[in-house]
């Protein structure tokens, strides 16, 4: 039997949810591929940690072509917030790319970053596809390296890849 809890939050973002552990008792931040992501409060996320502008018709269009879309919500049991997200393209068997990986500034440094892409990674994991690749921003490396990502042997900049 479900816990209301679970129920709450299962009906809020789906069944395949994840909650994160954090230093904050007070704050539930939870993960989930299942809830509608809305376009405005993903641009204030991208305008927050200094991305710039897309038109948000064809950022609709990229998220519906996208083969994964990851939100990370700080709970709220009336407002949920957007402070996180990650999205993958890719057939889903073979090769999938993980882009625009964000963790709003205010709850960076906290251990969220990580387990936005553990969950990322689990779900890929579980689709059983053979290569993961991502572009990292130079600034950023050592964050996806410290992951266990490598450097992509060949080319030597900033693509790395990942075999589960
Ligand atoms: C990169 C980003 C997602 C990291 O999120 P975060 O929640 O702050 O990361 P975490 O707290 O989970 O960090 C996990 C570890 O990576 C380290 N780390 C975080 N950002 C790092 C960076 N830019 N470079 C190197 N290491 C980094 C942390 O110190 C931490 O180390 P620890 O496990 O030894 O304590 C976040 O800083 C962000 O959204 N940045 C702006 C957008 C961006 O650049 N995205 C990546 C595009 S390629």
């Amino acid at each position: 039997m479900l816990s209301p809890a679970a129920t709450d939050l299962q009906q809020l973002y789906g069944q395949g949810y994840r909650l994160c552990p954090t230093p904050n008792g007070q704050l539930s931040l939870v993960l989930s591929t299942e809830r509608e992501i809305d376009l405005y409060e993903l641009e204030q996320l991208c305008d927050a940690v200094g991305w710039s502008r897309r038109p948000l018709r064809r950022v609709r269009k990229a998220l519906q072509h996208s083969l994964l879309v990851v939100g990370l919500w700080r709970h709220d049991p009336r407002f949920p917030r957007l402070v996180g997200f990650a999205r993958c393209t890719g057939d889903g068997v073979i090769e999938a790319t993980v882009w625009d990986v964000a963790v709003h500034p205010l709850y960076q440094g906290a251990g969220l970053g990580k387990q936005l892409m553990v969950y990322v990674l689990d779900l890929l994991k579980a689709m059983q596809v053979e290569r993961i690749s991502l572009f990292a921003d130079p600034g950023v490396v050592g964050f996806y390296s410290a992951q266990g990502w490598e450097l992509e042997p060949q080319q030597k900049r900033c693509a790395f890849w990942y075999s589960p």
